[in-house]
């Protein structure tokens, strides 16, 4: 197959609980009846557990053969915009496993994990320069949750201001779902703001909605179309003037890293995604982590605890009267966090730029090859994704759901569909910089073979995609609203 990056024959593969023989042979573990001690004895099992039997080879390969499923960034090219699926480098992964990191624990006494410690302070400073809002909080555990935190900061910053009135929060319609959930959940409501046709923020219908009940912009920039709110400068005066403040959404630092800094532009307060800026890609909800980096204005307010650098040591702050309080029950999610660190320090700080120009170069390279044979939106430069629609497409009965489906069957995982929402039959691309220009042209050799066979009506194997798979086209609807999770033994 011209495109294929997977490889193997895929067979159905039952349940673990299906193909178990019943008396479980693997393991044999010696009985511990007679030696439970008399306290423990009511917490003792009475029946056996119900753990399906399987030998351990077969508990292997079921588990490597589910694993062969799955389209990972290892085995394919994964253009998912607004996820920044970039390829993590494995010496990212052999830092981590360091046994001086890899086995600490929470819990363990300040002075035993200095190393820790150390790396975990030089990180936050890092972010903290990186995106000129120089405090950071390296607690939340995603960026959504750095966005929860962030709104409870600006939450306590007007509260401390006795100007309780400030519980508007406005959210441009591009922005991503999380952004007006995070500040419901901290207690705000939201108004939205409509974009215009460039799919930009109109400074004018801005100043429309600010007043003084108005605690805070949520903005995401560059937006989630790909394009730079140029009038961002703008955009944090007229806010600021209003009284309010502005939250940066920073998932798409990407393409600003090492270049431009959000808190020069105005921003009061930004997560980062380190996941998807630095390392780690967590498509599917793996494990991530969203520090929020903030300016003066916020800075009492970050959560406890938090690291400081004594004369020498590291401490690790537990209380401070005007803190949020702890939002994750440790200093972070250390594992993502030096992952992060470790691609930072791949770079350095001379370095660091590169990352943003090559995703921004590989991103245009993509849009400008399908140009012709794909609606663009929003004309010119994009940042590091682009945006496309079916527009084309559909005039030969091909949605864009077809066009990704197709792309499963050319060997690629599909683009972000249907998102961001203000664009019908949206097509975002987000390539990455760690991709060479072989993968990109093999895509968009991809993409403009299933536009040429819409334009000459063979559209069956568009229609009928994906065809390699195991799983076809599920209903996804139902999939969703009745999902079965649980296994009944009908025996
Ligand atoms: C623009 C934007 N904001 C917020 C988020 C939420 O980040 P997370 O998935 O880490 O919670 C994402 C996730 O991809 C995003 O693209």
């Amino acid at each position: 197959m011209k495109y294929s990056a997977t490889s193997g024959i895929q067979h159905e593969e039952p349940l673990l609980f299906e193909h178990a023989h019943k008396a479980a042979e693997s393991i044999s573990l010696p009985g511990v009846a007679g030696n439970v001690p008399a306290a423990l004895e009511t917490f003792a099992r009475k029946a056996p557990a119900g753990i399906p039997g399987l030998s351990e080879p077969e508990a292997v390969r079921h588990f490597v053969r589910l694993s062969q499923w799955n389209h990972g960034i290892e085995t394919g090219f994964y253009p998912l915009g607004s996820c920044t699926m970039k390829y993590n480098p494995r010496v990212n992964e052999q830092v981590v496993r360091l046994p001086g990191l890899a086995h600490v624990h929470p819990d363990q006494p300040e002075e035993s994990v200095q190393g820790v410690l150390a790396l975990l302070y030089e990180l936050q400073t890092w972010l903290g320069e990186i995106s000129g809002l120089p405090h950071v909080t390296l607690q939340p555990a995603a960026g959504a949750h750095g966005e929860l935190t962030g709104m409870m900061m600006i939450r306590a910053y007007h509260d401390s201001r006795n100007d309780t009135k400030r519980r508007k929060v406005l959210v441009p319609d591009s922005a991503h779902g999380t952004n007006p959930a995070s500040a419901v959940l901290a207690g705000m409501h939201t108004v939205e703001i409509k974009s215009g046709a460039n799919g930009r923020i109109d400074p004018d219908v801005l100043r429309a909605n600010l007043d003084d009940e108005t605690a805070a912009l949520m903005l995401t920039n560059p937006n989630t179309t790909g394009m730079f709110e140029s009038d961002i400068a703008d955009i944090c005066r007229l806010v600021h003037e209003a009284g309010g403040l502005v939250y940066g959404d920073g998932a798409n630092l990407n393409a600003l890293v090492g270049i431009a800094r959000p808190g020069d532009m105005g921003i009061d307060c930004l997560h980062i995604n380190v996941h998807k800026t630095f390392a780690t890609p967590h498509g599917g909800g793996g494990p991530g982590a969203g520090p929020v980096a903030v300016n003066d204005t916020l800075s009492p307010f970050l959560p406890v605890p938090r690291i400081e650098q004594a004369r020498d040591s590291y401490n690790i702050v537990k209380t401070d009267d005007s803190s949020i309080g702890p939002v994750f029950g440790s200093i972070g999610q250390t594992g993502v966090l030096l992952r992060a660190a470790a691609y930072i320090a791949a770079f350095g700080r001379e370095h660091l730029h590169k990352i943003a120009e090559d995703a921004v170069l590989n991103a245009n390279y993509v849009r400008v090859r399908l140009t012709d044979a794909y609606h663009v939106p929003f004309p010119g430069l994009c940042k590091h994704e682009c945006l496309l629609t079916d527009e084309i497409q559909n005039k030969h009965g091909v949605k864009t759901l077809d066009i990704a489906k197709r792309l499963i069957d050319l060997g690629f995982h599909p683009m972000t569909v249907y998102f961001p929402l203000i664009v019908h039959g949206a097509m975002l691309i987000e390539p990455t910089e760690t991709e060479s220009k072989n993968t990109l042209d093999t895509f968009c050799d991809a993409m403009l073979e299933i536009a040429k066979q819409c334009e000459t009506g063979d559209t069956e194997a568009i229609h009928d995609a994906p065809m390699m798979p195991i799983r076809r086209r599920l209903d996804e609807t139902q999939a969703a609203r009745k999902p079965v999770l649980v296994w009944h033994d009908d025996d």
